[in-house]
């Protein structure tokens, strides 16, 4: 068996799998910062309400990207390149999760239904960065640098979580429900899929790295499949789920705050 504690901790004892790692976490981030940016200068008459939300949401994003390059720098490495492969974010978009970047790099509002469309898609992947945030969480015990790092951007994910079930909750109450609903279940099916294909695209790209057997290796990939599978029979079905959260207006706020709630 090959604990994923273990796992961690090779990637945080050896430079260049550290660098790979933090690499494309760094520009994940930062391209969520952007994207969100650029929704937030194109948002309609009819959300402009949300316009400091999804600004905020940008901003957090890209304060995540310059977290992840300050831990690379703290140890003396530089950005690497993110291979294609191991590119969430753009493997998202090509898949139409995410507005395209073509609209988003435009002068043009947006639609009423492409802020509906952002909130959805945010709330899959939201789910899937929560998730992870917590889990590198648990595993850096070791490593108080990170740790801290990462706990701030843990607490920054769930709030995102947050905010978008509350306005998702709210825009379907506003007649946006089925059409909710629908893109919910198709953004959850596709981000699952992506999901394992850019894990085992990453896991190949730190085993030549780290030197792994074909073995550990294989069963690796084995341990993506198997969670894929369980995400596509039925986990899919959390990642889709409206539930009032206990932290209201979660980014509402003008400066970031973490573990507050400002009530509702
Ligand atoms: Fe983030
Ligand atoms: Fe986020």
């Amino acid at each position: 068996m090959v604990a994923v504690r273990t796992i961690y901790e090779e990637i945080f004892n050896n430079d260049q799998a550290f660098q790979l790692f933090c690499s494309i976490a760094a520009s994940d981030e930062a391209q969520g910062g952007w994207e969100n940016g650029r929704i937030a200068a194109l948002v309609p008459a009819s959300c402009q309400d949300l316009a400091p939300k999804i600004a905020r949401h940008g901003a957090d994003e890209a304060k995540h990207g310059r977290i992840f390059g300050a831990l690379l720098r703290k140890r003396g490495l530089e950005p690497v390149a993110v291979p294609a492969d191991a590119d969430y974010t753009m493997r998202l978009e090509a898949a139409g999760i995410g507005l395209a970047h073509g609209l988003l790099r435009g002068e043009e509002k947006l639609t009423e239904r492409d802020i509906v469309s952002y909130l959805a898609h945010s709330r899959v992947t939201e789910q899937r960065a929560s998730e992870q945030m917590r889990a590198l969480h648990r595993y850096s015990a070791e490593r108080p640098d990170i740790r801290r790092a990462v706990k701030m951007i843990s607490d920054d994910e769930d709030n995102h979580l947050a905010y978008c079930h509350e306005e998702l909750l709210r825009l379907a109450r506003a007649g946006h429900q089925q059409f909710i609903e629908r893109t919910l279940r198709s953004s959850a099916l596709t981000e699952i899929a992506i999901y394992r294909d850019v894990s085992t695209a990453v896991m190949a790209h730190l085993g030549c790295i780290l030197g792994w057997s074909r073995g550990k290796s294989a069963f690796l990939a084995a341990g993506i499949q198997a969670v894929y599978l369980y995400e596509r029979v039925g986990g899919w079905r959390r990642m889709v789920a409206l539930r009032m959260p206990s932290r209201r207006n979660a980014l509402g706020g003008l400066q970031p705050a973490h573990h507050t709630s400002t009530g509702a």
